[in-house]
């Protein structure tokens, strides 16, 4: 079955091809063009702006995809479209371009939710780490942290997901992405900071880990970034205008590894917690924090000592993309007429 998934969401405008057999996906193109550098200067995303983009940029991005897949239209066997929480004028523009298309070519549509494609990016086949069996996976804690959603979840098959706990105010991308802008760090900051700490003294800054120890699955992140914020005051740098005193370098990457420190500590900690109450067969991990490369690692090592599998997407498949929203459609095949999707941009679980 070969299915075209499109993703819209935010800033990115995303074209997927993806062929499954029973329980195995594997991806032929999944071409994904960003305005983020339209973005930086604003240090965050103008939705106004980036659905005037995506308009620009959804057929030229669809054409390639299906060139490089060497596949026409006529070949899909379905349109998978992300109609879901996201920004509206973003939304708009997939869900209006699959909904065209599905009615022109007669093709089955499947909407999908944003958040539980991300979950998906983790069934596509990657070479050298094969995807279990369902029998041997679910149940299943999963991890979604992006730049809007922190949620802990609970799979117990595909499409059988329970909330745990989400966040009561900032996302884990989003506390990464303000702490960067205080710090001078360019959207999307996640990968910066990570790069800095890695060479952060780990004991000059020791940031608060809100609602670790309380006995919730709910996350809290916006503390952290008040913290941060104070701590720049008192090193008497501006964290509203950091390029006018900017902060030696090395203060930086402290403050980097201190902030990182904390939101993985928390991250990491909780859905260990949450694996063994519900004795879970494995832990997935998805979304653009995802990427984080000392967060996986540390994920690495808990998930060993507890001889659990631990299935993480490549890093490019982290970030969003449609081919994660192809992989959710495959794996949940449920079309709907045309005439009944419209753009979500609060859908939750
Ligand atoms: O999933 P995503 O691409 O978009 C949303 O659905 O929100 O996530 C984007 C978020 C941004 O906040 C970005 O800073 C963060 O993911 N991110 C990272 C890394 N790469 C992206 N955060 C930490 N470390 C990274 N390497
Ligand atoms: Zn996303």
């Amino acid at each position: 079955m070969l299915i075209l998934g499109i993703e819209t969401s935010c800033d990115e405008t995303s074209v997927a091809l993806i062929e499954g057999h029973e329980n195995e996906l594997r991806l032929l193109t999944n071409v994904v063009a960003s305005s983020l550098a339209m973005h930086v200067p604003t240090g965050g995303i103008i939705p106004e702006n980036a659905a005037r983009e995506q308009v620009k940029y959804m057929l030229p991005v669809m054409q390639e995809a299906l060139k490089q897949a060497e596949k026409t239209l006529e070949d899909i066997d379905g349109i998978a479209v992300t109609y879901g929480p996201g920004l509206i004028g973003s939304l708009l523009v997939g869900v209006e371009t699959a909904k065209t298309l599905a009615y022109v070519l007669g093709k089955p549509i499947i909407p999908v939710n944003h958040m539980v494609g991300h979950i998906y990016a983790n069934f596509i086949i990657q070479v050298d780490s094969p995807i279990p069996s369902p029998q041997s996976l679910f149940p299943s804690i999963v991890l979604v942290v992006s730049g809007g959603h922190t949620d802990l979840l609970l799979m117990k098959a595909h499409g059988d997901f329970t909330l745990l706990g989400g966040t009561r105010d900032d996302a884990a991308g989003e506390a990464y992405d303000k702490i960067g802008r205080m710090l001078s760090i360019a959207y999307p900051a996640g990968p910066e900071i990570d790069r800095r700490a890695q060479t952060g003294d780990p004991k000059r800054f020791r940031f608060p880990r809100p609602l670790l120890h309380e006995d919730t699955y709910e996350f809290s992140f916006s503390g952290l970034k008040t913290a941060v914020l104070r701590e720049i005051l008192k090193l008497g740098a501006d964290p509203i205008k950091p390029t006018e005193k900017p902060l030696p370098n090395q203060t930086i990457n402290d403050i980097c590894r201190g902030a990182q420190d904390a939101i993985r500590e928390v991250l990491v900690k909780k859905t260990i917690r949450a694996a063994k109450e519900h004795n879970a067969k494995a832990i997935l991990l998805s979304g653009g924090v995802a990427a984080n490369q000392t967060l996986r690692d540390e994920f690495m090592t808990r998930a060993k000592e507890l001889e659990l599998p631990l299935i993480v997407p490549p890093r490019s498949l982290c970030t969003d993309n449609a081919a994660m929203i192809a992989s959710a459609a495959y794996f949940n095949f449920k079309p709907v007429p045309w005439e009944v999707i419209t753009a979500d941009p609060e859908l939750y679980f």
